[in-house]
C-alpha cells in the first residue's frame, strides 16, 4: 500500500485540472503545467482521426477570445461532422484560454503535424500556451525532478544525445493522450523565469504518422 501511495503523488509543479474552470490553477507560482485529462467519446474520436487521415490542414488566425469566429477559420476545410466538432471544441477552448490568460485575443494554430522538427527538449519563452492533439501522439513532457536545465539547448549535439543529457530518466517521459489539453506556461510568464515547462513533439518513429494539433497562443 506503501508503495502505491507514493505512485501516485504528483509534482509540485503541474496540476491535473478536471475541468476547464481548473486552469486558473496554472497562476499559482511554480506550477507550470496544468493537464486536463479529458476523453473523447471512441467513435468521435474515429471520425476526427479519418478526418486527420484524409487532409493536410494549416489554418492559422488571431480571434477575439470572447467570441472567437472559428466558423469562419475553418470555412475552408470540408464540411463534416468531424470539422463540427473540431469547430465546437476550438471555440470552447479559445475562450477557456481568454479568461485564464487575461487577453482579447488568441493566435490559434490549428495544423498536420508530419514531421518530428520540435523533437529537442525545450522550454517555451512565450508565456501561456495551451495545446491539444486531436489526432495522433500528443505532446511529451519530463517533471522538473527529471530534468538538467543546464543542458537546455543543444549546444552542438545531435537532438537525440543532447535530449539524453537534459532528461536522465527516459523511461519517465510522459505523454499526452488525444483531445488532453495542455496549459503551459513558459519562460516570460511573471515570475517563471527558469521554470518553464521542459517539453517536446513526439518523436516520429514510423513513416506515414501523423497529427493534428492545436495550439493556442496569447497575442499581446
Ligand atoms: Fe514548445
Amino acid at each position: 500500500m506503501a508503495t502505491e501511495a507514493l505512485n501516485v503523488v504528483v509534482p509540485f509543479h503541474f496540476r491535473y485540472a478536471r475541468s476547464a474552470g481548473e486552469f486558473t490553477a496554472i497562476h499559482a507560482p511554480g506550477v507550470n503545467l496544468v493537464l486536463w485529462r479529458r476523453e473523447q467519446e471512441p467513435g468521435l474520436g474515429r471520425l476526427v482521426d479519418e478526418f486527420s487521415a484524409a487532409h493536410d490542414l494549416d489554418v492559422e488566425a488571431v480571434l477575439r477570445c470572447a467570441e472567437p469566429e472559428v466558423w469562419m477559420f475553418l470555412s475552408d476545410l470540408p464540411a463534416c461532422g468531424a470539422r463540427d466538432m473540431l469547430a465546437a471544441d476550438i471555440e470552447f477552448l479559445v475562450r477557456r484560454f481568454g479568461e485564464v490568460s487575461g487577453r482579447a485575443a488568441a493566435r490559434v494554430h490549428l495544423e498536420t503535424v508530419q514531421t518530428d522538427a520540435c523533437r529537442l527538449f525545450h522550454v517555451d519563452a512565450a508565456a501561456l500556451r495551451m495545446l491539444v492533439t486531436y489526432s495522433g501522439f500528443g505532446t511529451q513532457w519530463v517533471t522538473n525532478d527529471n530534468v538538467r536545465r543546464g543542458e537546455l539547448t543543444a549546444q552542438g549535439r545531435s537532438f537525440e544525445m543532447a535530449n539524453r543529457e537534459i532528461v536522465p530518466r527516459p523511461a519517465q517521459i510522459r505523454s499526452a493522450r488525444p483531445w488532453w489539453v495542455m496549459l503551459q506556461k513558459g519562460e516570460s510568464y511573471p515570475g517563471n523565469a527558469g521554470n518553464g515547462v521542459v517539453h517536446r513533439s513526439p518523436p516520429v518513429e514510423h513513416a506515414g504518422e501523423r497529427r493534428l494539433r492545436l495550439c493556442i497562443n496569447e497575442v499581446k
